[in-house]
């Protein structure tokens, strides 16, 4: 259904209202001129935030294509909006897979200067077929997902060019996996269900910067959190931060919701969805729909129906029920709007300065996967502290000298 072109005006307005540090760099772009002749294409989640964004490189003089990185969370509304305003976009909410990857391929056609991806799929389509290569300065990413398969193309010394990993910059994962996806997972699970969480037995897999935020935010609405970990040191850390700590097999059979935020694929599988409760709701917080396996969930449980808007029953042949939410897609923007503005205006920031930083360096770059230059990273944590009203202290001279003498010291 085409979106609704005044709706998504109204969205647009509220979240760049509410996006202080991306609108600082807007204004500053559209002074500056920094992406002038340049094409930028987006592979993101098409929502109002990311729209926000594509202004913002539009402004800086960048033709900016978008496609969706998954076809359940685009907003046709948003999308209206900054096709008026002049983006290009190929991303309709509840695309076909066939028209995704159509969206994917038309990213390439003209050749981008410059990729921000969030999964790494168009990163991957340009490894594929080695198409538009030439032209790149370089490409950004958003996500964890995204990041450990550049890390497997570097390694394996296939990568064609230099990428930034913004997901790991510290005004990155901090805030947006942590407080972005502990709120906007436990959001489109509630809207989705309308179920109460206080005192449920929530299991939450993978305690990650994601996994400790959707822990942290489930336990202060009352639920009794049980942690999964294949990682010895993240267990621990959960234990110590006051999280029963189980074997997924274990958890599984106690579980009234389940909320996957590992990355990994096969993390709720046969052998847990066979000892599922009834009425146990399996949610997917990471970027790829794989981590809880529909296969196997199809395979026990083959009576399937949908119930409500991203509620789909499976019924085991026994009568015990369970529901997989947003067809165990991204939850988050599947069934809600994504991280809070505040949140994504810190990320997006740092996209903005990152394809800026590849527009003006990526030629010289050498390739491998890059982290975010420190001083972004830190232009954008100043710029942070003022919209949330946080002043902080000057290190006295003496301070600083000590910081120097401290370089790569932890405290
Ligand atoms: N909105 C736009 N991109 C997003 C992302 N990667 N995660 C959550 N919300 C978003």
């Amino acid at each position: 259904m085409p979106g609704n072109l005044e709706v998504g005006r109204q969205k647009l307005d509220w979240v760049r209202a509410r996006m202080p540090v991306l609108e600082g760099i807007r204004a500053r772009f559209a002074r500056e001129r920094s992406l002038e002749g340049l094409t930028v294409v987006g592979v993101l989640h098409v929502e109002a935030k990311t729209c926000a964004l594509a202004l913002a490189l539009q402004a800086a003089g960048a033709r900016v294509r978008l496609a969706a990185s998954n076809p359940l969370t685009t907003d046709d509304d948003a999308v209206a909006a900054v096709r008026e305003a002049g983006v290009e976009t190929h991303a309709v909410r509840g695309e076909s897979l066939e028209q995704f990857r159509a969206g994917l391929a038309a990213m390439l056609e003209p050749a981008p200067d410059v990729i921000v991806d969030d999964g790494a799929d168009l990163v991957a389509l340009v490894h594929e077929r080695g198409q538009g290569r030439g032209k790149l300065r370089g490409s950004t990413e958003e996500t964890t997902a995204g990041v450990t398969r550049l890390r497997a193309l570097e390694r394996s010394g296939e990568l064609l060019f230099p990428a930034i990993n913004v997901n790991d910059a510290t005004m990155k994962h901090q805030f947006d996996n942590r407080f972005g996806t502990g709120q906007s997972a436990i959001e489109g699970i509630v809207n989705a269900t309308n179920v109460l969480i206080a005192g449920k037995v929530a299991v939450v897999a993978g305690y990650g910067w994601a996994g400790r935020g959707v822990a942290a935010r489930l336990h202060g609405l009352g639920a009794e959190v049980i942690v999964t970990e294949v990682d010895p040191a993240r267990a621990i850390e959960a234990r110590m931060d006051g999280f029963q700590v189980r074997p997924m097999r274990e958890a599984a059979a106690r579980a009234d919701l389940i909320v996957t935020v590992t990355g990994r694929p096969g993390v709720v599988r046969a052998e847990h969805i066979a000892l599922l409760r009834d009425g146990c709701l399996l949610a997917n917080a990471g970027h790829f729909d794989v981590e809880i396996s529909k296969p196997d969930l199809a395979r026990l449980a083959p009576q399937r129906r949908t119930v409500r808007p991203n509620v789909e029953e499976y019924r085991f042949p026994d009568g015990r029920r369970v529901y997989l939410l947003a067809e165990g897609r991204l939850v988050n923007l599947a069934a809600a709007q994504g991280h809070p503005v505040e949140i994504m205006d810190l990320s997006f920031a740092l996209q903005a300065l990152s394809v800026e930083h590849l527009a003006r360096h990526g030629p010289s770059l050498a390739i491998r996967v890059h982290p975010v230059p420190p001083e972004l990273d830190a232009a954008v944590a100043r710029a942070a502290l003022a919209p949330f009203g946080v002043a902080i202290d000057d290190p006295t001279p003496e301070q600083l000298k000590y910081a120097e003498l401290w370089q790569g010291g932890t405290t």
